[in-house]
């Protein structure tokens, strides 16, 4: 049987690391495709090296040439440029969403029967760019934030409760930004929710430190943002769809009416397997928890509204 073919568009620290991950647990064969030729190269052949030690022996190539993932069955877009000293958010937004159309297009192109997965950032708006640039069914273009998010939750409750990692299950829905919304109520220990295991300061505090997880490591770095945990939560998601796995996990999905919104990217539970999201999960959120959904959802549409503005699209 042929091996599977996963590319990723965009060998920078995640799109690399993502790769590495991808290879180590054997899940497909990779292609990177990078603007930046010989690094994409350099880094392809030294994964390889790696191969004999670390036992997997799938292919590795590094290419400049985007018709290169032509055949693909997931292709991840982590093209993209970190906001730099004088750039405001719509400056990163006009450049990020050139770089993830002409990404888009070149998928459409090489690679029209791929499910993508969306990582560059602004991550929901950036979304939107890749679904009405391919023109894919909506099942088959997701974004990666709410399983980086939620993992990260589930790293300060196991802590905090003295458990294993294993044993915690959390959910955080929303847009990927500050007005992410990680919900304790469902957020779990060997199935009790941690409202019942832990105080409400605590928990408050787990929060707080779960929308502010990508900042407090760009405090430390202070160039770039983080890239393990962001490309494992990748590797988790192509996994899920190469193998069918069928994983209920977090991802920026298409809504058309779940949880009241319409026509938007936003963190929601969902189901993945070979079709890409085979369902949305609608949680019943009481009314607190509904009110931070619907104010994340607006400040994504506010993005996805500057976007139709400034670039015409859809
Ligand atoms: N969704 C999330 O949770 C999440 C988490 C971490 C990072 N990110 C985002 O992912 C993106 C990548 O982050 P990173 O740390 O890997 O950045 P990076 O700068 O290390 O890598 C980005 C890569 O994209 C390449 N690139 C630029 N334009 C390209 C194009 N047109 N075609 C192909 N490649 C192109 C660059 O050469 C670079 O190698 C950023 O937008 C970042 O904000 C998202």
């Amino acid at each position: 049987m042929p091996r599977r073919k996963v590319s990723i568009i965009g060998a920078g620290n995640v799109g690399a690391t993502a790769a590495y991950y991808v290879a180590e647990k054997v899940i497909a064969d990779i292609v990177m495709v990078d603007v930046v030729e010989g690094m994409t190269q350099a880094k392809a052949l030294d994964f390889l090296h790696a191969g004999p030690m670390r036992q997997y022996d799938v292919s590795i190539r590094g290419t400049g040439d985007f018709s290169e993932i032509s055949g693909s069955d997931v292709v991840v877009i982590t093209a993209g440029l970190p906001r730099k000293p004088g750039m405001d958010r719509m400056d990163l937004l006009r450049v990020n969403a050139e770089i993830v159309k002409s990404a888009s297009q070149s998928i459409a192109e090489f690679a029209p029967n791929s499910t993508v997965i969306v990582v560059s950032n602004p991550l929901d708006i950036m979304c939107h760019v890749a679904f009405r640039t391919t023109g894919f069914a909506v099942q088959r273009v997701m974004g990666m934030a709410g399983i980086l998010d939620s993992t990260r939750f589930r790293c300060f409750v196991a802590r905090e409760v003295g458990c294993a990692f294993a044993d915690v299950h959390a959910m955080v829905l929303g847009g990927h930004g500050d007005q992410m919304v990680p919900l304790p109520r469902f957020t779990t220990v060997a199935g009790i929710p941690i409202t019942q295991l832990l105080d409400k300061p605590v928990i408050d505090r787990m929060v707080e430190r779960t929308r502010n997880g990508g900042a407090e490591i760009v405090a430390y770095l202070k160039t770039g943002s983080a890239y393990y945990a962001p490309a494992a939560s990748v590797a988790e998601m192509v996994e899920a769809v190469i193998t069918d796995r069928r994983t209920l996990a977090p991802c920026a999905c298409y809504l058309r009416g779940e949880y009241g919104i319409e026509d938007l990217f936003l963190g929601v539970p969902a189901l993945l397997g070979k079709n890409g999201v085979e369902r949305s999960v609608e949680l019943d959120l009481d009314k607190e928890e509904m009110d931070l959904l619907q104010k994340s959802a607006s400040a994504v549409r506010k993005g996805v509204e500057d976007l139709r503005t400034f670039f015409r699209v859809r």
